[in-house]
């Protein structure tokens, strides 16, 4: 593998700025888990890595959630901040902005680019009728409605209808130019199937959108109109532009703009693609920017076939999943098991078996018992060992870095976990084929030392390209193959290094081995998910 000659690369990678109207959920948990693993694959590899997340404050949801519960809009939302900051520590997230949308320094941003599309001629005074679904913050055209009037996503919710004076954005303007960049850059909307989705929408035809409310005082003033706020939408994309400023740096666009933009990647559930794909680079055309580089609209975590989520009230708490069984599991459980793009249902049994038989038992078992047969037959420290051309563990290592790193690129985050645990598996075959402890009975050290330095070595490979998605268990991994690595700790990791680490045959010989020791303990299912208190949500 040869990345010595690329560029060095700067991402800034989003998450979606998370609605307050409830502590977060699987569902949010689910995409900052994604970008944490995406954005830390780029950091080993030595790319300059921004990741941003935060949460979406304003609108009528948020305000009527607080009203519902008492405090003012501004404490209800500061309350449930802390709630996803929390969460986000005890999933191992390692972001590096948080962005809020009720911040002083976002108001101005978001006065500013309004004034920039205003200036187009872009935005214009209008009349808006039809039926807004609040859990949504959107107008349902009609083929996103039941008969009687409901959100198809939140079928439990009744759309209310509108009719009121609103500013309109001039998306009709951009349809050209949309359907243009759909075309020339076949990247920017991921999957494919969303692509065709976006393209076939665009298509049919579009409409100007409002993107001012009367009647809500939770928003940030039109700049031309005290009467109206700023539709929570326009206002929350501008999320991702004001997380680009540095802490101190005035809140203008163009300090903003400076260094980070545009975006590398934007991940998102498939229900905002709309948001995302179409009314955002409209956004950004009228305003004379760039586009982000890729938008990539995952699947839904369902129960009983329906999205789970907070309006729904049918969700799993991450945190008390995380509490019950540790971060790495959790990580592990959704990048391998779900595959990123496509919908998936969550059973609390299926999370322990496959975490106890591929975490507790292929791997963690499979280190425990090598350095054991290490300790006895080489003094625990990795053997001198020629390993045969045709090794079969060098065979499946020898391409795997590659394999794994096209994987992570294009977030095919369960590809690159199964491609790991295959060799993983393979280990555990030809340690019992090759049965080392009966070579060594045998008298033949050099076989016995070849066995296992093959497996050593596979190990930790296995643990350095899974460092992404459990760093814990990697880093453990590495202290007992007696590297000094901490995979949380980015100072620690050489990232010049990448090269080599990300190789099968890099373990160096005569390095002393550590005390083994389980690095993931066995689960017992406890039913966590339920814990979930329902009387929480809201619709
Ligand atoms: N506030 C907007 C985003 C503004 S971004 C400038 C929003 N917030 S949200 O909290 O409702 O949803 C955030 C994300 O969570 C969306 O990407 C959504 O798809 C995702 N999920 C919500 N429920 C989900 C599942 N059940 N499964 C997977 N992701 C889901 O929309």
């Amino acid at each position: 593998m040869n990345y010595a000659d690329r560029e060095k690369r700067r991402f800034a990678v989003t998450t979606p700025l998370y609605y307050v109207n409830d502590l977060p959920h699987i569902g949010s948990a689910y995409t900052t888990m994604a970008a944490d693993v995406w954005a830390r694959y780029q950091r080993l590899r030595g790319g300059e890595v921004l990741m941003i997340t935060g949460t979406d404050e304003h609108g009528q949801k948020i305000q009527r959630t607080a009203q519902s519960k008492g405090p003012s809009p501004q404490e209800h939302c500061d309350q449930i901040v802390t709630g996803f900051e929390a969460l986000w520590q005890l999933l191992n997230i390692q972001y590096d902005r948080f962005s809020r949308t009720t911040a002083s320094r976002h108001e101005e941003i978001v006065k500013e680019f309004f004034n920039l599309v205003w200036s187009k001629g872009d935005i214009y005074l209008g009349r808006q009728q039809g039926w807004y679904c609040v859990s949504c913050e959107e107008f349902k055209e009609e083929r996103d409605r039941t008969s009687d009037n409901r959100c198809l996503i939140h079928p439990n919710v009744k759309t209310e209808w509108r009719d009121e004076q609103n500013y309109f954005f001039r998306l009709t303007k951009y349809q050209q130019q949309l359907e243009a960049l759909y075309k020339e850059r076949p990247d920017f909307i991921q999957p494919e199937s969303r692509r065709n989705e976006m393209r076939g929408f665009v298509k049919r035809g579009l409409q100007d959108f409002s993107i001012s409310r009367v009647n809500l005082d939770w928003g940030i003033p039109v700049p031309v109109d005290s009467d109206h706020t700023i539709y929570v939408w326009f206002d929350a994309l501008l999320g991702y532009v004001t997380a680009l400023l540095e802490p101190e740096e005035p809140p203008t666009l163009a300090n903003a703009l400076a260094k980070w933009w545009p975006i590398s990647l934007h991940l998102i559930g498939k229900d905002i693609l709309r948001f995302h794909a179409i009314y955002w680079p409209a956004m950004l055309m009228s305003a004379g920017l760039p586009v982000p580089e890729r938008v990539f609209g995952h699947g839904f975590l369902t129960k009983d076939g329906m999205k789970m989520g907070k309006s729904l009230g049918n969700t799993v708490d991450p945190s008390a999943l995380v509490k019950a069984y540790g971060a790495d599991a959790v990580r592990y459980y959704f990048m391998k098991e779900i595959e990123f793009g496509k919908d998936g249902d969550f059973k609390e049994t299926r999370f322990v078996n496959i975490l106890n038989a591929e975490l507790a038992n292929d791997l963690g078992n499979l280190l425990n018992r090598t350095l054991g047969m290490a300790k006895k037959y080489c003094g625990s420290t990795v053997p001198l060992a020629e390993i045969p051309e045709d090794n079969l563990l060098q065979q499946i290592g020898a391409g795997l870095g590659d394999r794994v790193c096209a994987a992570y690129e294009v977030l095919a985050f369960s590809k690159a976990c199964a491609e790991i645990m295959a060799l993983v598996q393979a280990c555990n075959k030809y340690i019992d084929d090759r049965a080392p402890w009966q070579l060594y009975k045998e008298g033949k050290q050099s076989a016995t030392e070849q066995v296992l330095y093959a497996v050593l070595e596979s190990v930790r490979l296995a643990a350095y390209l899974l460092s992404p998605v459990i760093p814990r268990v990697s880093s453990a991994i590495y202290e007992q193959l007696g590297f000094s690595i901490d995979f949380d700790q980015q100072s620690s990791i050489d990232t010049g290094q990448f090269d080599s680490h990300a190789s099968w045959g890099s373990l160096p010989a005569n390095q002393k081995l550590g005390k083994a020791q389980p690095v993931f303990e066995r689960l017992e299912l406890v039913n966590a998910a339920s814990m979930c208190d329902f009387s929480r949500s809201v619709g």
